[in-house]
């Protein structure tokens, strides 16, 4: 294009967020590529449950044009047409929900949701008038097989947003957990963090549960997990409630998941440094390669520690990615940028697929 006698060279929305992921990811950009290849196979029906917001709007263009997933909008229609109006945006043949025209269905979602919870406190009226909310309307549109996945967040708190999926769709009985992961990425490589999302405190037994869930989202991205039970102490080096925490999950761990590479309690420098393990700790299983993921003592921690690398840091953060769902659901970050929903769609696209292959089987790898 010519913009005031300069030669302006114009690039796509899709070259844009490449060009980013680029810059910011360096080469290890082939984990979110890998993900985009897959979705790419078989796009799935995406719920956004915050439509009437332009970042959603414009990443459901991208993943529409880029055919990597089938965005259904949840919200005002007029809004939603007022944004796309505005913004010039592209999106062919996209449906449209408004809760407030979807009387049967709010009545018969509403209906569904008194069902499940009825022996939790929901009375009849009150699942009809929560299926306004279209955090829990998009959930039952999941749990109903109306659609594959839900992406929510942008605008609310993460436990307000969650909390709806929880009591719809609920959580995958075999963990019985469910936790949050961030792959945090520099130039040169992939760190897995978690719980960064979900779990306060987590006992013991409650950290080994995340280690499973981690372990298992950790191979999703054709990694295999090096895992490190931080602490502020090394080995047994200090004596405390949160060290002995750590050492009784790795115990527990160890025994529960014998293949495992994991070990600790160890700090977050040495965890990382083979040069460190091998010259003060070469018993330690991580001496040889170091940690590629990381486990938190308490939610805390984790979710300072990834927002601090974020922001000050300078690291590409992929995330929040929500394991331990019956069926994919995402909470996005507070206002995540829209190359962090595409890579979130791209995620979920991915489970729900892994999802519907073998029915009954929640979407962990
Ligand atoms: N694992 C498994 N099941 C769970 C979990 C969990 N971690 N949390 C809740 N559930 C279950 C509940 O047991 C309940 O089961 P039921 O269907 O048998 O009743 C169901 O999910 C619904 O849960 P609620 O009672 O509605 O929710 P709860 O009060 O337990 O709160 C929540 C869950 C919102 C996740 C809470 O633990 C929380 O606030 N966590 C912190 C979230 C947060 O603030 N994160 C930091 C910011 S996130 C960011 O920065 C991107």
């Amino acid at each position: 294009a010519i913009a005031s006698g300069v030669a302006r060279i114009t690039i796509s929305d899709w070259e844009q967020y490449h060009q980013e992921l680029e810059r910011r990811v360096g080469i290890d950009q082939k984990i979110m590529t890998r993900v985009i290849g897959r979705a790419r196979q078989n796009p799935q029906r995406v719920v956004f449950a915050e439509a009437d917001t332009y970042k959603i709007l414009k990443a459901a263009q991208i993943l529409q044009e880029e055919n990597i997933a089938i965005p259904i909008l949840l919200g005002n229609r007029e809004r939603i047409g007022q944004i796309i109006r505005e913004n010039h945006l592209e999106l062919v043949d996209c449906e449209i929900i408004d809760v407030y025209e979807e009387e049967e269905r709010t009545e018969r979602y509403g209906n569904l949701l008194y069902e499940k919870r009825k022996r939790k406190g929901i009375t009849c009226s009150e699942g009809k008038k929560m299926m306004q909310d279209r955090n829990y309307f998009g959930a039952m549109m999941v749990e109903l097989g109306e659609a594959d996945a839900l992406i929510s967040g942008l605008t609310k708190d993460y436990a307000k947003t969650i909390k709806p999926a929880l009591q719809v769709i609920g959580v995958d009985r075999i963990v019985n957990r469910v936790a949050g992961m961030y792959i945090i990425t520099n130039k040169k490589q992939s760190y897995f963090f978690a719980d960064t999302t979900v779990n306060a405190n987590p006992t013991a037994d409650e950290l080994v549960d995340i280690i499973g869930l981690t372990a298992e989202k950790v191979r999703f991205f054709d990694a295999e997990p090096r895992i490190a039970m931080l602490s502020y102490s090394n080995f047994g080096s200090n004596k405390g409630e949160l060290p002995e925490k750590m050492i009784s999950a790795l115990q527990k761990a160890k025994a529960k998941y014998p293949d495992l590479i994991i070990d600790g309690e160890v700090q977050a420098n040495i965890a990382l440094s083979p040069r460190l393990l091998k010259e003060n700790y070469p018993f330690s299983e991580l001496a040889e390669n170091g940690a590629n993921t990381l486990i938190f003592p308490d939610l805390a921690s984790g979710n300072i520690a990834y927002k601090l690398l974020q922001e000050i840091g300078g690291a590409e953060a992929i995330g929040p990615i929500l394991m331990g769902m019956r069926k994919p659901v995402h909470v996005l970050q507070l206002g995540s940028s829209i190359r962090e929903i595409i890579n979130m769609v791209a995620i979920a696209v991915v489970e729900a697929q892994i999802h519907k292959s073998s029915p009954g089987e929640p979407a962990r790898r």
